[in-house]
């Protein structure tokens, strides 16, 4: 099927605007006491949290430091390779601070599992990985990110910031897509 209205291929909506916008509004709050006094390093990892991390960052009332990452994508993939590679690295040093690594969703667990190792390894003083979604039955608990958004099922989903193949990244609510889209 040709990718054609981005509104046609969603299957449902998850997660409406509103509905993401409160809890957001949530783990800003719990952040924001978790890290009172401190100036956490808050790290985007690109694209697909994009929304989510600039929405998260705005309902942090404590100083932070914004800071990107991207790794290697799906491509036209709708699983994950499970080959993980950094595009683009942090600007800043690490080592010492409080880092918040923000993540769309998490799958197989494989691109959080590689960054974390990777940023553990600069050695900063502490570090929590927060996602939008995550797939619970998809990974092992290990793999589980510290504070998230929602459980979501085994199911492709696109929006906010999430993409299939590079479309749907703007839809402002998160929505199943329908299987034809990406089989
Ligand atoms: P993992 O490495 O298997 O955990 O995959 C995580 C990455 O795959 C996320 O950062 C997303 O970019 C992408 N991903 C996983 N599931 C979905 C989905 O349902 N929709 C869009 N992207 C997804
Ligand atoms: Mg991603």
């Amino acid at each position: 099927m040709k990718i054609t209205n981005e509104k046609n291929d969603i299957e449902s909506v998850l997660f409406s605007e509103e509905m993401i916008k409160t809890r957001v509004a949530e783990l800003g709050a719990e952040l924001t006491r978790r890290y009172e006094g401190q100036e956490p390093v808050v790290t985007c990892i690109l694209k697909g949290a994009s929304f989510f991390y600039t929405d998260l960052c705005r309902q942090i009332k404590c100083p932070i430091h914004m800071d990107f990452i991207a790794v290697s994508s799906y491509g036209k993939d709708a699983r994950s390779s499970g080959v993980v590679k950094l595009v683009k690295d942090l600007d800043n040093n690490i080592t010492g601070k409080d880092l918040i690594i923000v993540e769309d969703i998490i799958d197989s667990g494989l691109t959080l599992k590689y960054l974390r190792e990777l940023l553990e390894s600069r050695k900063p003083r502490s570090i929590i990985t927060v996602c939008l979604l995550d797939k619970y039955e998809c990974h092992p608990a290990e793999c589980a990110p510290d504070m998230k958004g929602f459980d979501i099922e085994n199911q492709f989903v696109v929006g906010y910031g999430l993409d299939y193949a590079d479309y749907y990244r703007n839809l402002p609510y998160i929505g199943v897509l329908k299987r034809e889209c990406y089989t």
